[in-house]
């Protein structure tokens, strides 16, 4: 067993932590604020090669390993959970799922330009009343022959008015249940498709998400990804490497969180020494440091098995159910620690706190990973 990284990888780190540190932090706290998305940012990314990362250079990406993926999210996490979501979505649900069940024709005309990073995808499955059953899709895409009408609402979709290449799971055959459901790619502009305004969130306030409303849009046969009725399955097999995404977006903030206050408990004076010669406030450092180092063993696992092509289904969400649950209690600590500094924005951990929260919810609630985790156990 090795527990260290290669070069190249340690070399893909610095990439992502010198970026993170001179392009997302300058304008953080005001692209918070303004709930500005990061447009120049991605851009940049995109031009780094971290918006395609693990797609062959076949088709335009980096080729990247997972476990390179998990440590620029980190990076990228620590100081902008809004940018590194565009990172997460574009990279795991969108160029994964397209590059894996896609054709040729597919790869060349959307995965290319996403992986390139001159465009950017969006993957729709929530819905106003499909949220953790999944399965219960209420948009249609109504077989005409030689395409689908797609009709319904999307909830809650990250990159939704940001993105040009949109992933959309409709129900084909409400008769045959789960197995009725497609995943077709739609694309901005296509008459009948409206994006509705963006969501006025609690955290990664930077990020776009919006509903999108489908009325009688014509997609043409040929942007169905795999065979009729794979849609719910394309879904479930691309969102287990996006939770190992959000697992590692949950471990950058944890331990953005944490370096923050180790850094402050040096520095702040209280009854003539530092407060980090408290042992109480040692004793929280202790834990975060603990708990962070499992989150991050948890997310490397989770990489290390899907780029062995082994099973990672359980892993990975062990790895965002541990990583999210981490990052929620790290930054509570780590505002306590700051005391009324860490209450004001100027000191980035109130906002890491409020970004922690969303990584319990997405791609599959705290709840939603016990229930993966479980079936496994009892497999
Ligand atoms: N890979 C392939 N197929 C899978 C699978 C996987 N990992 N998991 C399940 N399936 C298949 C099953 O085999 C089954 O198919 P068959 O009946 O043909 O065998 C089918 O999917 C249905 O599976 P279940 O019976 O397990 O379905 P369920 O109704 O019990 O639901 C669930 C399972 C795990 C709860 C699922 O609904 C789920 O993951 N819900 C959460 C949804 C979610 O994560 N949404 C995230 C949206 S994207 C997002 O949030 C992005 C963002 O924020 C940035
Ligand atoms: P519900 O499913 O209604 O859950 C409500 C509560 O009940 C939760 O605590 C849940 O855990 C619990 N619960 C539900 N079922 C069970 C059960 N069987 N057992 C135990 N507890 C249960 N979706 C996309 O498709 N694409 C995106 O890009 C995307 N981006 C998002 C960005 C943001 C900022 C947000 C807030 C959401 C995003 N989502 C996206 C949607 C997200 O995946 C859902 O919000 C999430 O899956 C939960 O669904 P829900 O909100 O309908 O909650």
């Amino acid at each position: 067993m090795h527990f260290e990284l290669t070069e190249e990888q340690l070399m893909i780190r610095q990439a992502a932590r010198d970026f993170a540190q001179n392009e997302l932090k300058p304008g953080v706290i005001e692209r918070d604020e303004h709930q500005k998305f990061p447009a120049e940012q991605i851009k940049a990314l995109g031009e780094l090669g971290f918006m395609g990362m693990m797609v062959s250079p076949e088709y335009g990406g980096s080729g990247m390993d997972a476990i390179s993926y998990v440590l620029v999210m980190e990076e990228l996490s620590k100081v902008d959970a809004s940018a590194s979501v565009v990172v997460s979505v574009n990279n795991s649900l969108v160029c994964y799922g397209l590059e894996k069940f896609g054709t040729e024709e597919q790869k060349q005309k959307y995965l290319m330009p996403l992986a390139q990073g001159q465009v950017i995808g969006a993957f729709c499955l929530s819905e106003p009343e499909a949220g953790s059953d999944a399965t219960s899709q209420r948009t249609t895409a109504i077989d005409m022959g030689d395409h689908y009408l797609l009709n319904g609402t999307k909830n809650w979709i990250t990159n939704g008015n940001s993105a040009s290449t949109y992933i959309v799971m409709a129900q084909t055959d409400a008769s045959k249940k789960h197995r009725g459901i497609n995943a077709l790619i739609v694309e901005k502009g296509m008459p009948g498709f409206t994006v509705g305004a963006k969501e006025n969130k609690l955290g990664i306030r930077g990020s776009d998400t919006h509903s999108l409303m489908f009325t009688d849009v014509k997609i043409p046969k040929e942007n169905r990804i795999g065979e009729d009725g794979f849609g719910f399955k394309f879904a479930m097999a691309t969102l287990e490497g996006g939770r190992i995404g959000i697992a590692s977006q949950a471990l950058g903030i944890a331990a953005g969180a944490y370096e923050l206050s180790v850094q402050y408990a040096k520095e702040r004076q209280a009854f003539g020494k530092t407060i980090a010669d408290l042992q109480a406030i040692q004793f929280k450092l202790a834990d975060m440091a603990t708990e962070i180092e499992a989150a991050r063993l948890l997310c490397y696992r989770a990489a290390w098995l899907k780029d062995n092509k082994l099973p990672y289904a359980q892993a990975a969400s062990m790895a965002k159910l541990f990583a999210s649950e981490t990052a929620m209690k790290t930054t509570v600590e780590a505002v306590q620690i700051h005391g009324g500094y860490g209450y004001v924005k100027e000191y980035h951990v109130e906002r890491l706190m409020r970004d922690a929260k969303i990584t319990q919810i997405y791609e599959g609630t705290s709840e939603i990973q016990r229930i993966v985790i479980s079936r496994e156990v009892l497999k």
